[in-house]
């Protein structure tokens, strides 16, 4: 059995976490991983204030493993939404970037969990700074928004700089993942792309679709979306957005465009957030699927390696 600070921290039977995701990790993927082992995550950028309490209640009704609420310390609201973390109960909240100092202690005093998200080892040094309880190190082959640096190199650097539990995400998607994660000195992994394309995901079967027909060259960084580098799948209109000279999107269509895909399965019109892990997934497990191989694929590698050793 693999056993972690952060199986520990977190109260989890496996080091494995959902990646918050707007508009796909919502209280049905998140409570299904959870369910599965796993810590499930409901990502609330994308929410209002009532569609958060009304998340919180239902994960919590559909699940009695501990789950975790994202968030972002820059939104107007964000003490609304920490007092919201508080009053349900929620084990766990978790920094989409930067946290603040005053929400993190917050959190803490009511006895809530705290992770930060972060791209760079200064950010993680910051968050630990502040009293984080872990971090989620997410390299560049990552989905969505993205830093500037692999994943191979950004989790033993992180881990070097913070005495904290350290989740290795970016580019995760199976047993031998977690065993690298392990090896590199993280704690546990984290994945987006690899939980959207699971049969919990409450995602569009067509847009599921685009996703498993991805190579390995078929995601792009770009700054043009919102100004900050994300990572999108490559398709036609991105490709026309990429041509276009000056900024072709407006920060306000940004919300519009990821719910068109996520939601309402527009794939022509769409912006599709995703890993460019997309390129070697071509099923659709469950999340009791995924989470029980990945497990025990990591345990079969962690003997392998064991063998390695004694020749
Ligand atoms: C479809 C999709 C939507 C995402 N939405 C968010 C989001 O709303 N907030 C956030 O902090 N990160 C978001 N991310 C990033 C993930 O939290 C995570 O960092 C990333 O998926 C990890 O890389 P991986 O896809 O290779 O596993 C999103 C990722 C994907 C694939």
């Amino acid at each position: 059995v693999i056993r972690t600070r952060l199986t520990e921290l977190l109260g989890i039977s496996y080091p494995i976490v959902q990646a918050a995701m707007g508009y796909v990790s919502g209280p049905r993927l998140a409570a299904a991983t959870s369910d599965a082992g796993g810590l499930g995550q409901i990502a609330s950028a994308t929410m209002s204030l009532a569609e958060l309490e009304a998340a919180i209640a239902e994960t919590a009704g559909r699940t009695s493993a501990p789950f975790g609420v994202n968030l972002r310390a820059d939104a107007d609201d964000a003490a609304e939404r920490v007092k919201l973390i508080i009053a349900g109960h929620v084990p766990v909240a978790s920094f989409a970037q930067a946290p603040r100092p005053e929400l993190v202690a917050a959190l803490k005093a009511a006895g809530v969990v705290t992770i930060a998200s972060v791209g760079a080892r200064r950010h993680a040094e910051k968050a630990a700074a502040w009293g984080i309880d872990a971090v989620i190190a997410t390299g560049k082959e990552g989905g969505g928004h993205v830093g500037a640096v692999p994943t191979s190199l950004l989790i033993p650097q992180v881990v070097d700089a913070v005495d904290v539990p350290v989740i290795a995400a970016g580019g995760f998607c199976d047993g031998r993942g977690l065993v690298a994660a392990l090896a590199w000195g993280a704690e546990g992994i984290a994945m987006g792309t690899r939980f959207l394309l699971t049969s919990d995901s409450p995602v569009p079967a067509a847009v599921k679709q685009v996703y498993l027909e991805t190579g390995l060259d078929g995601t792009v960084v770009t700054t043009r979306v919102d100004g900050m580098p994300l990572r999108v799948l490559r398709t036609s209109m991105v490709d026309q957005l990429l041509a276009t000279r000056g900024r072709a999107v407006m920060a306000a269509d940004v919300p519009e465009l990821l719910r068109a895909a996520m939601v309402d399965g527009r794939t022509d019109l769409g912006l599709m957030s995703s890993g460019q892990v997309a390129g070697v997934i071509d099923d659709l497990p469950s999340c009791a699927e995924l989470i029980e191989a990945i497990v025990r694929d990591a345990e079969a590698g962690l003997e392998r390696i064991a063998t390695v050793r004694s020749v």
